[in-house]
């Protein structure tokens, strides 16, 4: 089929884009709109307006994937009425495949996450009464040269995909077979798009992958690349997610310390303190070597926030195994967690060879236990924090009150204060005057 056959036919048609799961599918949407921007489509704000629905979606849990199956027949109401086609984009594309268009006969097309460049034909064939999948990884698409458009940000602070792919092959997850293998991204690419960003006003880049770590591009490592990007501007705040502890290097840690515009903020998920569970679950990294890499973060940044993600309930968890996360929460003291309940996921390691056998009442004990502990901790740093002034970007009026604005600093805690003449956009000193477990609340401060 002819580009210009597809263009025509896409011209002035309405696509509304949902995205769920993580940051990568943010960033994703951002790519899949300028690709469709770019053959002529408008992205509309409500399903009500659309021709297209584009669901980018997330299978980390089965409870992720659940809800789209709930959304999938919340959109068949809308299709009843009228002409709509759903697409179905992202990691449960991916791995589902055509057998999604089996369960969900209102889905017109499955499309996985290195397949958005054949958007714009696929959709038009689907105008023509075609079902496709396409879900064919690759093990180059970097998506480097297509600039992202922007969406539903605040003009401040943008997300800047710097791989693709994982293979970690840690017991529980689906990502290796949903993102493909792993693949960087030009580097001169990356660096032009956050300059870009900068000139155009943003205020901070993240730059994203599932193992940031690994990152290497033309013998450019992760820790060259986010000196680079940090070179832009001093202006212009540079954090990152995720890194992975079992190669997280003192090079990365020394060019964070460098840099006063690199954010003093690294997240390092644990998902278990017990070396038992680590080593079924192949993360490749035992307590101690964890304990490790946390003492060095101290040694080269005192001032440096910790957050974790942590996993309750994998298979052949035990109390003493769960205890051990527990003292491993205890001994880092972390700013924020995000913890999950163990959801089995089909093809992984774990469903092939390990046993599901955590009772659900158990995990969700254990999870609760986490969390109660996890809002202590969060509370006494924050009560740590009183006293102290903070560089922080204001990102927007408080969602309490239009008298006050709130903004984040370097560790990437949420301070909320007195607006007064500061404006979204501009940095600002604040003293941490107050706080609860989640958020500081602070005073404008002359320095
Ligand atoms: N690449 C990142 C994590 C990406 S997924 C890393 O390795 O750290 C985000 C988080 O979801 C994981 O850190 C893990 O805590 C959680 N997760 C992944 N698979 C899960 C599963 N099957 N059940 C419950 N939580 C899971
Ligand atoms: Fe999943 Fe492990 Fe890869 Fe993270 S590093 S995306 S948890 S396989
Ligand atoms: Fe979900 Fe895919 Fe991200 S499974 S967490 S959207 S990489």
């Amino acid at each position: 089929m002819s580009k210009k056959h597809s263009m025509a036919t896409l011209q002035t048609k309405k696509v509304y884009i949902e995205t769920y799961g993580c940051q990568m599918n943010f960033a994703d949407s951002e790519v899949i709109t300028s690709i469709l921007n770019g053959v002529g489509c408008e992205r509309c704000e409500s399903v009500e307006e659309a021709d297209y629905v584009l669901i980018n979606t997330c299978a980390i849990r089965d409870n992720a994937e659940q809800r789209i199956h709930h959304r999938l027949r919340d959109l068949r109401a809308v299709q009843q009425r009228r002409r709509l086609y759903v697409g179905v984009l992202g990691c449960m594309a991916e791995r589902l495949k055509q057998r999604l268009m089996v369960e969900e006969d209102n889905v017109s097309f499955v499309v996985g996450p290195d397949g958005y460049r054949r958007l714009p034909e696929i959709m038009t064939r689907v105008a023509e009464g075609a079902k496709v999948a396409e879900t064919e990884l690759s093990e180059s698409e970097t998506y480097a040269d297509i600039v992202p458009v922007r969406l539903d940000g605040n003009g401040i602070s943008a997300y800047i995909s710097i791989m693709r792919g994982c293979q970690n092959y840690c017991a529980y997850c689906v990502v290796p077979y949903t993102r493909g293998r792993e693949r960087s991204r030009d580097a001169e690419s990356i660096v032009r798009e956050a300059r870009g960003l900068y000139e155009a006003g943003y205020k901070e880049v993240t730059l994203l992958g599932q193992n940031v770590n690994s990152y290497r591009w033309n013998g450019v490592s992760f820790a060259q690349l986010m000196a680079m990007v940090a070179e832009v501007s001093p202006q212009l705040r540079v954090r990152f997610a995720t890194s992975h502890p079992k190669d997280l290097s003192d090079e990365l840690l020394a060019t964070m310390a460098a840099y006063p515009n690199i954010c003093k903020c690294i997240h390092l998920p644990l998902q278990s303190g017990s070396n038992r569970m680590l080593k079924l679950m192949n993360r490749r990294y035992t307590a101690e070597w964890y304990m490790d890499r946390i003492a060095a973060v101290r040694r080269f940044m005192p001032n440096c926030s910790i957050t974790t993600d942590v996993i309750a309930g994998f298979c052949g968890e035990e109390e003493i195994d769960h205890q051990a996360t527990l003292d491993m929460f205890r001994k880092v003291g972390y700013d924020y967690a995000y913890m999950f309940k163990f959801s089995m996921r089909p093809d992984t390691y774990a469903a092939k060879h390990l046993n599901d056998d955590v009772p659900d009442e158990v995990k969700g004990r254990r999870l609760e236990e986490i969390i109660k502990l996890q809002g202590e901790i969060a509370l006494e740093n924050n009560r740590r924090e009183v006293g102290k002034i903070y560089e922080v970007l204001v990102e927007g009026t408080s969602h309490r009150s239009k008298e006050q604005l709130f903004g984040r600093n370097s560790q990437n805690k949420v301070i909320v204060f007195d607006r007064n003449d500061a404006t979204p956009g501009t940095y600002v000193f604040v003293e941490v005057i107050d706080c609860t477990a989640a958020t500081l609340i602070g005073r404008l401060s002359s320095q």
